[in-house]
């Protein structure tokens, strides 16, 4: 394996003036990494990336796949000249969710442009239907939905509050409704059902303080990953935002992105918003990405209801504008590839179950003990922990002992990729570590990263001790 010396970085990402950790290969679970001049060949990936490597690495059949894919397509303008493979791309999708869920899909190339896609076909759907009135989007405080200025827009979290002097319009256009956070402000002695019903009374306000006729959409995060650690909707809570767009009129949006196409899904299927929903109370679009191509392509999408699909029909048929590789017929064929293999393998039951296996021995193993972890939380293969000072008070750390990052870093010393994340509580303040391994993964894996995860939270918890930090 090659070691580069020059540490000079010519990437404009992350860290400016020098390399990041490299990845030099890997296979499975596993990836090697070379880090300032060391070759770790047993990192154990925990986090696949961003939530995104549902295969792993080195997947035996991804060659056949490619092949096939490049053999079919070279590329055409998706407005223009259409392409068998995203037609069958977007005929699984539909066919492997609820029936009469999803009509369409459009195919773009992150999750960032699946929202911004989103935002502009509602935008055209409330005018197909004869509602330009409505134009104000409505989506939640400490939420992400992307880097693209619009996706910032409509997100919530420190990363977009960098932007805000050039973000869309935040009284007029981009509302926000209350974060969705039992951990911390579920009142003591409330049920799930009344903290759901309390924030679907405040969305309502929000509703009704800003003009009903005039709100296009509510969107929100089915399992919000990055912005607030795999937090799920308490009892009642998605099926609550589901009644009140039907009782105003308004398109109900949820984001998929990075809990998925696989990563949570009860039935062996596809979407996470089966935990929550029966198909009556499915959303009108919905954005997904990440696991869709395994990170083996570029791919993202959205996922447009008969609802939807018929006001285009029986108004212009037309979508306005497109962008040059929507739709792209090699990645598209890559994607179906690879999740005709999920689906054929039983690999979304798979991390469904492992993943919950994962989750109940972390909790099992961390919540008892006197150390710097919580909660534990999250739903087949996406799971956070988060970091408190003070169990009993939920106090957080202060943000400049930088307890997130501290751990990404122990784990990857302890042979375990995680992604630690800050400002979960209020921009500023909150520590979460992520966990979203691949779906192949067995029961030896979980030991595996329940072992290691366990012993960086207690060499961090030794370290912050000894610092009088904890
Ligand atoms: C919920 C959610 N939406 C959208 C995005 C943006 O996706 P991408 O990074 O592919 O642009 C992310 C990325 O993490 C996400 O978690």
């Amino acid at each position: 394996m090659t070691v580069t010396t020059d540490n000079d970085s010519y990437v404009f990402q992350g860290l400016i003036d020098r390399k990041l950790p490299e990845v030099q290969g890997g296979k499975g679970c596993k990836i090697i990494v070379e880090k300032n001049g060391k070759v770790h060949e047993d990192i154990f990936d925990g986090i696949t990336g961003a939530a995104v490597g549902a295969l792993g690495w080195g997947d035996e059949d991804i060659h056949g796949i490619m092949s096939e894919a490049a053999k079919t397509h070279t590329y055409t303008f998706p407005s223009l000249i259409g392409n068998p493979q995203s037609e069958e791309l977007a005929k699984f999708y539909i066919d492997n969710s609820p029936e009469g869920v999803f009509a369409s899909a459009l195919w773009c190339c992150s999750g960032s442009e699946a929202n911004e896609n989103a935002m502009k076909i509602i935008r055209q759907y409330q005018v197909e239907r004869g509602q330009s009135k409505r134009t104000k989007i409505i989506s939640r405080e400490s939420s992400y939905h992307g880097f693209t200025l619009g996706a910032l827009s409509i997100s919530h979290n420190p990363r977009a509050e960098q932007f805000k002097e050039i973000l869309l319009d935040q009284k007029e256009l981009c509302l926000k409704m209350p974060v969705c956070y039992p951990y911390r402000f579920m009142k003591k002695g409330e049920t799930e059902e009344e903290y759901s019903a309390r924030l679907i009374d405040s969305l309502e306000k929000l509703i009704l303080d800003n003009d009903p006729t005039t709100i296009s959409v509510v969107l929100v995060e089915t399992l919000p990953g990055s912005s607030l650690g795999t937090t799920p909707p308490p009892k009642g809570y998605l099926s609550g935002i589901r009644r009140i767009c039907n009782k105003y009129d308004i398109v109900f949006m949820l984001d998929e992105v990075m809990c998925g196409t696989g990563r949570s899904n009860p039935n062996g299927k596809l979407n996470c918003w089966e935990n929550f929903l029966t198909p009556e109370e499915a959303p009108d679009i919905q954005s997904v990405g990440k696991t869709l191509g395994s990170g083996y392509v570029t791919i993202a999408g959205v996922l447009v209801s008969p609802k939807i699909k018929k006001a285009y029909v029986e108004g212009t048929n037309m979508v306005i504008g497109s962008h040059t590789y929507a739709s792209h017929g090699f990645n598209c064929a890559v994607a179906l590839g690879v999740q005709k293999k999920i689906l054929g393998n039983g690999l979304t039951k798979n991390i469904f179950e492992k993943g919950n296996l994962m989750g109940a021995k972390l909790q099992e193993a961390l919540l008892k003990e006197d150390n710097i972890v919580g909660d534990v939380r999250g739903i087949g293969g996406f799971w956070s922990l988060e970091f408190v000072k003070d169990r009993a008070t939920k106090e957080p750390f202060p943000y400049k002992t930088d307890v997130a990052h501290r751990f990404e870093a122990i784990c990857f010393e302890n042979g375990i990729n995680v992604m630690g994340m800050q400002g979960n509580i209020d921009f500023v303040s909150g520590d979460i570590a992520l966990l979203a391994p691949s779906f192949i993964i067995t029961e030896d894996d979980v030991a595996t990263i329940v072992e290691r995860v366990t012993k960086s939270v207690n060499d961090l918890t030794a370290e912050l001790k000894a610092e009088g930090l904890f």
